[in-house]
């Protein structure tokens, strides 16, 4: 049954975040994407959950990304997000993108990790059937596998697609090398390569040199994960680690190891920054991603609705002067 309970449409898409193409395609992605990695799994607050979907959508975010192996445990995303779908979003299907992927491990033996056709195509079977539907927008090689032909792994791509289980297709964190191969492959398959998806924030920038200029070169879409360093490049942890925060949970990525006080040093350098430029921290990190031309939209991952909207609202400064670039990018390094 669908609940119609969200903003009129008109409002929806005239006050939204507004969209960039993919590359070169002809999709639309909403500058801010909302990415389901933590605090949709069976740990997390599923009441909070829903209330993020349903604000994101309300605010025009139209896409929503996953994975096989998403929320603790494993799978657990997808399958939430499969509810809150079937009883929320069923009438709104077509006003939506959802990506998942496959790549990391996700079940025990030899077919359930990796680049194999085998795996891919049970993957993505095993997807649909976790969130209900009948195909995603656009599905991901999550990583590249050096021991899979990548004609195995681009041909299990093309054969989704040439399926209808897939829209379009994208890589993951591939090596720049292996990329430019991916792209000529499905190239000629006749299923370019919409989207590229990496890590990209103020203090991880190497994909600048080669991982960005090779995707526009070939009209592929690029979209920014982890665009606040997990939380880092927030104010959050300027004077501790705090409870329930994604450093202190034992089951998510971001480890205390990390937070050395040199790098908290940088972060409180940064929020002074942002401070001056009227932004928090997350806006001014979230902005300087979107700042780059090439980049297309920048997945968050909040854990409120106060995050998201505070997420949001980066929009409202996307410009950096030369000398703000410069400090940032000498704090970042
Ligand atoms: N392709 C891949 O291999 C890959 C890898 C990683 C991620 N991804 C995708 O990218 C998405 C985003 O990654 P990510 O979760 O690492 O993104 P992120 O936006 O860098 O970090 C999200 C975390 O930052 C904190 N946060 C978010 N907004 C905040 C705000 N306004 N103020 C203070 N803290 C804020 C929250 O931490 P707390 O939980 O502590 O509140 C949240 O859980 C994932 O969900 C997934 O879809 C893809």
């Amino acid at each position: 049954m669908s609940k119609s309970n969200y903003i009129p449409a008109d409002d929806r898409y005239s006050n939204s975040v507004g969209y960039n193409y993919c590359g070169k395609s002809g999709l639309k992605l909403p500058k801010i994407s909302l990415g389901l990695w933590h605090n949709f799994g069976d740990v997390d607050d599923t009441d909070e959950a829903l209330k993020m979907i349903q604000f994101a959508f309300d605010h025009g975010i139209t896409h929503f990304d996953l994975a096989n192996n998403y929320g603790t445990p494993a799978g657990s995303a997808e399958t939430n997000f499969g509810k809150i779908l079937k009883s929320n979003f069923s009438s709104y299907r077509d006003e939506m993108i959802i990506s998942t992927k496959a790549g990391h491990e996700m079940w025990p033996g030899p077919y359930g990790d990796a680049g194999s056709r085998k795996y891919l195509i049970a993957s993505l079977n095993q997807s649909l059937q976790r969130m209900q539907l009948d195909y995603v927008d656009i599905f991901y090689s999550h990583r590249y596998d050096s021991e899979t032909p990548l004609e195995e792994t681009m041909g299990a791509l093309s054969d989704m697609v040439k399926q209808g289980k897939a829209l379009y297709v994208g890589i993951s964190k591939y090596p720049t090398d292996k990329a430019r191969e991916a792209y000529r492959i499905l190239r000629e398959n006749g299923t370019p390569c919409l989207i590229n998806q990496d890590r990209y924030n103020i203090f991880t920038r190497h994909i600048e040199q080669e991982v960005l200029p090779l995707a526009e070169e070939n009209g592929v879409g690029f979209i920014a994960f982890s665009p606040l360093a997990q939380g880092m490049l927030s104010d959050k942890y300027l004077n501790g680690i705090p409870e329930n925060s994604r450093a202190a949970h034992s089951y998510g990525f971001l480890q205390k190891s990390q937070l050395t006080p040199e790098v908290i040093e940088k972060i409180s350098k940064l929020n002074e920054m942002a401070i001056q430029r009227g932004q928090t921290l997350a806006q001014m990190a979230l902005a300087w991603c979107l700042h780059k031309q090439s980049v297309n939209s920048v997945i968050v991952g909040t854990s409120s609705v106060k995050q998201l909207q505070d997420n949001i609202d980066a929009l409202k400064n996307l410009n950096f002067t030369d000398d703000e670039l410069w400090k940032i990018g000498e704090l970042g390094a």
